[in-house]
């Protein structure tokens, strides 16, 4: 087995030989090794828009997880290819939520609010689907074809807006935190907020709540987030009077409203890049971005709420190894572990994909 010398050594060489040939992308919860070959480090938009943004590149290789390389391909040019290094990085999350169960929701749906592409007297249509970008470029291509939108963590209140200027109501797949959470801050009352079980059909799922419904929540969750507790806020807060308590909002409502902030991992790094004075931070979110955070400040005390170390496993999957074995392909010829989302999928995904690029505060 390579040592971790080695290994770093092989990416370096790799990289120097391709040169401007190769884009590496690395998401904020990739570990160390990995970020410091990344070319762009971001939050899932910031990392779309730079697949979006260097057509010169002739390979993108994606160190995230496959939701994200999808989106990568959708956004570059055809002639650019995408490079998954371990194909096995997925999101438990994007998982909860398949096409077909989806279409069958939309069915259902469709049985207690009449057909879906019929505006009402306000010119409203009965529920616009929004989906997180952590979700499959199928998904997202169910949504470009049902006049809906993507959203990631840091415009998914803009995107509701955007939604509600269209529909009476949004079903909000597959995060349920992310939609309630949103929601929630944007007014709309809980009881307004039913749940869609997946696994239930209609009738399963309360048929009465979704009568008043504004947002229909996907039974889905991050396994990371959902970690986070209002018990650990409060133990922090005993044990650093004064501390900021900042969480992803991926977390269930409860440690978000106890929280003192919440946004998107690039919203949690500004805010701590932005405090002026020592200040003690914890933080709600995967543990590589907290850990590379309290390196990168250590002027100030930032720590994880949770004492148990907790990754994203799907996303340490992206080992050195990969990235060098990847690169190493490239400057023999061989793409390795390329992403590409079939057209008929790809071209309704891009629709979807372009509104939220294009959505307005
Ligand atoms: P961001 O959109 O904040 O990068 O989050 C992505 C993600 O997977 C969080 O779990
Ligand atoms: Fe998916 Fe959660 Fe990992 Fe993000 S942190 S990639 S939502 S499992």
């Amino acid at each position: 087995e390579a040592s971790d010398a080695d290994l770093h050594a092989r990416i370096l060489a790799a990289k120097q030989t391709l040169g401007d040939r190769v884009m590496v992308l690395g998401h904020f919860y990739q570990r160390e090794e990995v970020i410091e070959h990344a070319d762009y480090v971001g939050d899932s938009f910031q990392l779309a828009g730079a697949a979006k943004e260097h057509p010169e590149a002739e390979a993108i290789v994606f160190c995230g997880v496959h939701f994200m390389a999808e989106t990568a391909d959708l956004l570059s040019t055809p002639k650019q290819a995408v490079i998954l290094p371990n194909l096995a990085a997925g999101c438990s999350m994007a998982d909860m939520a398949n096409i077909d169960q989806v279409e069958e929701c939309w069915e259902d749906l469709e049985e207690v609010y009449g057909p879906m592409d019929q505006q009402d007297a306000d010119g409203l249509v009965p529920v616009v689907p929004v989906t997180y970008m952590n979700s499959s470029a199928a998904i997202k291509g169910f949504v470009g074809r049902h006049g809906g939108i993507v959203c990631t963590s840091s415009n998914a209140r803009t995107v509701l807006e955007w939604a509600f200027a269209r529909g009476r109501r949004v079903l909000f797949f597959p995060d349920q935190h992310l939609g309630r959470n949103t929601a929630k801050a944007m007014g709309v009352p809980l009881e307004q907020m039913p749940m869609w079980n997946p696994n239930r059909a209609l009738g399963g799922n309360d048929e009465s709540t979704l009568e008043d419904a504004r947002v229909i929540l996907w039974h889905g969750f991050c396994s990371v987030h959902r970690r986070f507790t209002v018990a650990q806020i409060d133990k922090a807060r005993s044990d650093f009077p004064g501390v900021r308590v900042i969480v992803h909002p991926e977390c269930p409502m409860d440690v978000v409203d106890a929280a003192d902030e919440a946004g998107s991992t690039d919203y949690i790094r500004k805010a701590i890049a932005a405090a002026t004075e020592p200040t003690v931070f914890a933080v709600g979110t995967e543990i590589n971005l907290v850990q590379r955070l309290a390196a990168e400040y250590p002027q100030h005390t930032i720590f994880c709420l949770d004492p148990v170390v907790c990754p994203c496993s799907t996303m340490y999957r992206i080992h050195p190894g990969y990235l060098a074995w990847v690169l190493e392909g490239l400057v023999s010829g061989n793409v390795i572990n390329q992403i590409t989302v079939p057209a008929d999928v790809a071209d309704p995904a891009r629709v979807a994909l372009e509104r939220m690029l294009a959505a307005k505060p």
